[in-house]
């Protein structure tokens, strides 16, 4: 076998042409070219060469609890994890238009190939912390990414990244009397292979649009931005935390800047997106959440804007939320109507499993009436859900009326909440008008919500390849 095979080289060789001295202009040309490609390679990998320099004993380093190393999920329950996985998705309706027509006079769509990229000089990186230190939104990576829309200018300008720095802006500006501006929430999330996704993010890209579009600001091209944004999360790569238990919370936002006092709608805008290291959001071996329901506050009404991501549904609710803590309460449990109808809890969805009369399992979750915000967390349980077709699933409203029947009568099985920050929160206990109606959430071998929060992970980690995973490097 070995004698074969060293026969078979050597007639390769044999039979391999002589080759021909290169001409030195081919040599120079190559030369040449390759130089241009070392030079390109720099220029796109500037961020990460830089950073090489400083690891080695300065405070610039990867952002992980464990010296860069992956560490297993604290909130994690391995033992129920024996489910089927089902990875297509469900062909059901969206919960907002994916695509907007742009109004006539918005003007120019900015570009991500017309993209700018000034770093931040060695000496502006900043230390990143440890993941045990994470608090929601505490700590920023070095760079931002910034869209001007100027309509006398003919529409939005080049898109640029630059290191993070303040903003200049005038104390007119439309943002700050009237609240004009939205925003998204959206992770990347660094995988068991390294790897970093986004997850669905075309649908925080669309949710941004029909809220832009009910703010009088300027909607733009979804993919260009998704695309800027990988791009500023490429470079502050090193900031999404080695871990399971972590990720990059990425903040998308849009602001009216326009620096005249008339309620209207704004001429000039800002679109950035700012980037934040983010641990579990609540904190490991926490118990469910014991909610506060008053029914004298109300978070959104018909006609409103709950259903779209404004800033202005969230400054009013800080009061309550400090109520809920004097209670001894961790979150809002936000009702509506006369009948107090279950809204959303804090800035999740809600959902609750349940018995029906005829025995059967059933998922509720309220309907998308514009009182709560389309979740894209919600969107994807129901689809999960409806995928794996052991219970049915229910858009429709329940009220406490029913939530007391459902459980004095041992009726009632979960309530959780569902958004991206804390992915699947159990519930325990809710405190209504002078009574507390306990939930037996956590008590079940193999509950729903565990189920959903692994298959949710695994797919945003990577332990399950899904469409809804955007790899981005
Ligand atoms: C009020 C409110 N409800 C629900 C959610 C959950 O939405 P998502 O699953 O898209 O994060 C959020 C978070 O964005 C929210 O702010």
């Amino acid at each position: 076998m070995t004698h074969k095979s060293t026969e078979q080289t050597e007639h390769r060789r044999q039979a391999t042409p002589q080759l021909h001295p290169v001409p030195s202009q081919l040599i120079s040309l190559r030369m040449v070219l390759r130089t241009k490609n070392l030079v390109r390679y720099v220029f796109q990998n500037q961020h990460k060469l830089i950073q090489q320099l400083l690891v080695q004993g300065g405070p610039v380093r990867a952002c992980s609890g464990h010296g860069g190393t992956q560490q297993q999920a604290q909130l994690r329950v391995e033992e129920d994890d024996n489910f089927p996985k089902i990875t297509e998705v469900p062909p059901l309706a969206a919960p907002f238009p994916m695509k907007l027509e742009h109004a006539a006079d918005v003007g120019e769509q900015f570009k991500y190939s017309d993209l700018s990229v000034r770093l931040a000089a060695p000496h502006q990186l900043n230390p990143k912390p440890d993941v045990d230190d994470l608090a929601f939104g505490k700590y920023f990576t070095d760079h931002m990414l910034k869209v001007s829309y100027h309509r006398r200018l003919g529409g939005w300008q080049k898109p640029e990244i630059t290191p993070m720095e303040n903003l200049n802006l005038h104390p007119a500006a439309k943002v700050f009397h009237y609240a004009i501006e939205l925003f998204e929430g959206m992770k990347a999330y660094r995988g068991y292979d390294g790897k970093i996704r986004f997850f669905r993010p075309e649908m925080n890209m669309a949710r941004m649009n029909v809220t832009a579009y009910r703010s009088g600001l300027p909607t733009f091209e979804s993919e260009e931005l998704i695309k800027a944004m990988a791009r500023l999360v490429m470079i502050d790569s090193e900031w999404v935390p080695h871990t399971e238990s972590a990720s990059l919370y990425i903040r998308p936002t849009l602001i009216g800047i326009e620096p005249t006092l008339g309620v209207a709608s704004s001429d000039s805008a800002l679109l950035y997106t700012i980037l934040s290291p983010v641990g579990p959001y609540f904190k490991p071996g926490a118990k469910g959440l014991k909610l506060y329901a008053e029914p004298k506050y109300t978070r959104a009404w018909p006609g409103g804007v709950g259903d779209r991501k404004v800033g202005s549904n969230y400054g009013p609710t800080i009061h309550v939320q400090q109520e809920a803590l004097r209670h001894g309460c961790h979150q809002v449990l936000w009702l509506y109507g006369d009948d107090h109808q279950l809204t959303e809890v804090g800035v999740m969805n809600i959902f609750m499993l349940y018995i029906k009369e005829n025995g059967e399992r059933e998922l509720i979750t309220p309907p998308l009436n514009g009182l709560i915000l389309p979740g894209i967390t919600r969107d994807s349980i129901i689809r999960l859900c409806h995928q794996w077709g052991e219970f049915s699933v229910c858009e429709r409203k329940f009220t406490m009326a029913e939530v007391k029947k459902l459980s004095q009568e041992g009726r009632l099985l979960e309530m959780f909440g569902a958004g991206t920050a804390a992915v699947i929160s159990p519930i325990e206990r809710i405190a209504y008008m002078g009574e507390e109606i306990y939930l037996p959430t956590e008590s079940h071998e193999n509950p729903l919500f565990r189920r959903l929060y692994n298959t949710l992970t695994d797919i945003q980690y990577g332990k399950l390849e899904h469409p809804w995973a955007y790899v981005i490097d």
